[in-house]
């Protein structure tokens, strides 16, 4: 098993130019990281940063959150929409407490039975937390490997096998290289591989995109969003 053709140049590029944000920080807790992918989901990372320092702040452990009432929780998600997300986090913090020994857990499949918690979150987590080795298939990622490997400007809709099985042939086979690959590619696909207006003359694998190579064909699938 060898790292995969664009390893080398993404993470490069990763070093200079990721974002400087404070659940990507070395020693960010397994706890802030799980807050920041639920509060992610839905809204911009711009929107997320003054309510995750927030809420850190406040419910810097799950014990801390669980003690809490789920009303509290509510309140804080504040203007982050979606506050259903609130309570699932308040779920999630009371389970964690409850059954894990106020710890979050390590293994995907228990992370994956937390409230709230579903296969991207479980994956981001076990990655990004603890180092582990997945593939991370967030909407940012989908469309990266959508043009560089599929050739085509956007992944279908909903998310297939096919996107599954490739994310997972391109993992680099270090588990700390491959977690570090997975925020790479969706760094890259937030900042360059825009859905819009991407930047391909900043981008590290333009040379090595199936997109690029075909001329950027727009996209005539069937009607989608973004
Ligand atoms: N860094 C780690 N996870 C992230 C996410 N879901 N969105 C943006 N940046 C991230």
């Amino acid at each position: 098993m060898s790292d995969n053709p664009y390893s080398t140049a993404v993470l490069a590029w990763y070093e200079a130019n990721a974002r400087d944000l404070p659940w990507r920080a070395p020693g960010a807790s397994p706890w802030s990281i799980l807050v920041s992918e639920i509060m992610l989901q839905q809204t911009p990372v711009v929107r997320v940063l003054p309510a995750w320092r927030a809420w850190m702040e406040r419910w810097p452990t799950p014990a801390h959150l669980a003690e809490d009432s789920p009303g509290e929780a509510v309140r804080m998600w504040n203007r982050l929409g979606y506050p259903r997300r609130a309570l699932r986090l308040h779920a999630c913090a009371t389970a964690i407490t409850g059954e894990h020994g106020g710890v979050v857990p390590d293994d995907h499949a228990t992370l994956l039975s937390l409230p709230g918690v579903g296969a991207y979150t479980a994956a981001a987590v076990a990655s990004f937390a603890f180092g582990q080795r997945h593939a991370i298939l967030d909407t940012n990622v989908r469309r990266v490997l959508a043009r560089a490997e599929t050739g085509v400007e956007y992944p279908p809709k909903t998310q297939t096998k096919a996107e599954v099985t490739l994310a997972e042939s391109l993992l680099p086979p270090e588990p700390s290289v491959a977690a570090r690959w997975g925020v790479a590619v969706m760094e890259l696909g937030a900042l360059v591989c825009t859905a819009r207006s991407p930047a391909c003359a900043d981008c590290p694998i333009a040379v090595q995109c199936a997109w690029t190579a075909a001329g950027r064909p727009a996209y005539s699938g069937p009607p989608r969003r973004g």
